[in-house]
């Protein structure tokens, strides 16, 4: 299907009532949000901040109705901003997009110029959204960890939902770089598929479910990438050797955090903090260059990839938010002939 040039097919959250909707739109060109850079989006993905925003989710959603999707790729159309011209092949992820401006799930998107990164050479604009906010943040994860001495050389880490969208790049960035990686998955199924990431174990989720009220438990890792919260976050802070540090990125099973102040005061241990939306421009190209460069993961195009297109949104975003997808979801917006 082929559409008029000012024509926008997009997933549209819309409130009813007390409920919320999704569907399919097609709105104007016009329609779109203020911004220098018109962009022909290509590929967007699924997170689980997407997820959250189809059900109005007020932390996400500014107003409704709304386009969500934080990720894009794709080729300027038109460009106010002198640094972009039209052919170019750019990514956007972050920043306000699919949160307080209309998102990555529609065919064209309009956006600030300084949210703008070129696609580094080395990445297509589909492999840019397999990676997309997801891999941006596992890259953000495993650069915590460096940046506090922990190396492949310093012991075990932990990834705990590994199966996820964010786990699953960063068992597979660390297994990449030499790192003994134990992922953390609650589905079964997908265990076999960890190994092939480059896990050397997985556990079963329940392992960090629980650990009674000690306020430290035996030192066993170097280290790890958090990406559920909660409880196994706890688990894994009071199970982290002397010097080591944990990079937290997620809520999934939950927002509190439990504990005592021990394991910072006794261990050393370090809590990472990864916040990857306004992550400043010149660390964002920085980080963009390593994961198209030498921490580009291989068979990047297929490996552990779903790709759906706009009217497939809704059941793939229901099975996240049930916690039963696995690998990285990417939304194909070409038009079709
Ligand atoms: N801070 C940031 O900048 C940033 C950026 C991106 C994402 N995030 C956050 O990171 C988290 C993961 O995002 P994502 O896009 O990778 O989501 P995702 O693809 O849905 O992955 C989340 C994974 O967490 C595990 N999980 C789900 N429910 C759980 C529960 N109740 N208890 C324990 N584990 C559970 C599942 O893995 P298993 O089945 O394998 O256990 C699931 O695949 C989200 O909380 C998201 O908001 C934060």
């Amino acid at each position: 299907m082929v559409h008029s040039d000012n024509r926008v097919r997009c997933l549209m959250v819309r409130s009813i009532g007390e409920r919320t909707t999704m569907q399919v739109e097609t709105v104007s060109e016009n329609d779109l949000p203020a911004g220098d850079v018109l962009i022909r989006v290509a590929y967007s993905s699924i997170n689980y901040k997407d997820a959250l925003a189809t059900t109005g989710h007020r932390g996400i959603v500014k107003k409704l109705p709304h386009v969500p999707g934080i990720d894009a790729a794709g080729i300027v159309e038109a460009s106010r901003d002198p640094r972009f011209a039209p052919g170019d092949e750019v990514l956007v992820t972050g920043y306000d997009l699919g949160q307080g401006v209309w998102g990555g799930w529609a065919e064209k998107i309009r956006v600030p110029g300084d949210w703008v990164v070129p696609l580094p050479s080395g990445l297509t604009l589909r492999e840019a959204m397999v990676l997309g906010t997801a891999g941006f943040t596992a890259a953000q994860c495993v650069l915590a960890l460096r940046r506090n001495e922990v190396f492949p050389e310093s012991g075990r880490v932990v990834v705990t939902g590994a199966s996820g969208g964010v786990g699953s790049l960063s068992v597979r960035l660390l297994a990449k770089q030499g790192y003994e990686v134990v992922a953390i998955s609650g589905k079964r199924e997908f265990h076999q598929h960890l190994t092939e990431a480059g896990a050397v174990e997985v556990w079963d989720r329940s392992a960090l479910a629980d650990a009674g009220e000690r306020p430290m438990l035996s030192a066993q890792w170097a280290g790890g990438v958090d990406t559920v919260g909660g409880t196994p976050l706890t688990v894994l802070l009071r199970a982290t050797r002397y010097g080591g540090a944990v990079a937290a990125c997620g809520l999934v099973a939950g927002a509190d955090l439990k504990m005592t102040v021990y394991p910072f005061l006794l261990r050393g241990v370090s809590l990472c903090g990864i916040a990857s939306a306004d992550c400043p421009s010149a660390r964002r190209r920085r980080i963009w260059s390593l994961l198209s460069g030498p921490w580009k993961p291989t068979e990047l195009d297929h490996f552990w990839v779903t790709e759906i297109s706009l009217d497939q949104i809704p059941e793939k975003v229901a099975a996240m938010l049930q916690g039963h997808v696995a690998g990285r979801i990417i939304v194909n917006l070409k038009p079709t002939d």
